[in-house]
């Protein structure tokens, strides 16, 4: 097995953004299984399968092949063949995948990709469930959080940023249903591992809760 970093936390907690700096710092590889889920959720969407429907998306979900690939350091979502990057980022695909990642069928779907890349790499894979059940012997497990108005602030910024308006209620809203969907599921929810560190970095800048995990890193490895 490589060594393995966990990173789990709720929506816009900074998780892609730390991780991927973590990695580059150490030269591990960065997974981002939030990207997975949004995949498979972009596929039922353009087939127009209903989030809610448990059998259709567990029927469905199958035909969604998905395998990453990395260019020039970034992580590329390939979805039956086409890289979906750039369709896999909205609101929509967002609330779709936190929906149909409730679903059985669809994480078992999943896990193996990502538990081989695992195996194979160093890596530091973020998501809801890593140090809990992807991979409960990571070496180093990290839950991130923020508070629910940080975090709504932050993506606002990032679609300001971007140049797209946003709705800072509106975002909120979205951060506290997916928050209260994600913890509550029945399967793999979004919890705290025991052996994990907590790291809220409400009142952090990016380059401290880089550091912070680092030295966690360094602590236990
Ligand atoms: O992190 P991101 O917002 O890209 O994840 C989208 C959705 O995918 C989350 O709301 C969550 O429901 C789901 N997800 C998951 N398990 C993971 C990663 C993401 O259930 N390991």
């Amino acid at each position: 097995m490589g060594c393995n970093i966990a990173i789990d936390g709720p929506a816009g907690a900074g998780k892609s953004t730390i991780a991927k700096r973590v990695a580059k710092e150490l030269s591990f590889i960065y997974v981002d299984t939030g990207a997975m889920y949004r995949a498979v959720a972009l596929y039922l969407l353009r087939n127009e399968i209903d989030g809610t429907d448990a059998e259709a998306v567990a029927g469905n979900c199958q035909s969604a092949e998905v395998s990453i690939r990395y260019e020039n350091g970034e992580q590329v979502v390939i979805l039956n063949g086409e890289n979906v990057n750039q369709y896999i980022r909205t609101e929509e695909v967002g609330n779709m995948a936190s929906k149909t990642s409730a679903n059985p069928a669809v994480r078992a779907h999943l896990l193996n990709l990502q538990r081989n890349l695992a195996a194979k790499n160093d890596v530091v894979m973020d998501g809801r469930d890593i140090g809990t059940v992807v991979l409960p012997d990571a070496q180093v497990k990290i839950y991130l959080t923020a508070s629910v108005e940080t975090r709504a602030k932050r993506r606002y910024d990032e679609y300001l940023a971007k140049g797209e308006s946003a709705d800072l209620e509106e975002i909120k809203k979205d951060i506290e249903n997916r928050d209260h969907q994600d913890m509550t599921r029945e399967i793999s929810p979004l919890r705290q591992a025991e052996d994990a560190v907590l790291v809220d970095s409400s009142l952090m800048n990016i380059d401290e809760v880089v550091a912070a995990i680092l030295g966690i890193y360094k602590d236990k490895v």
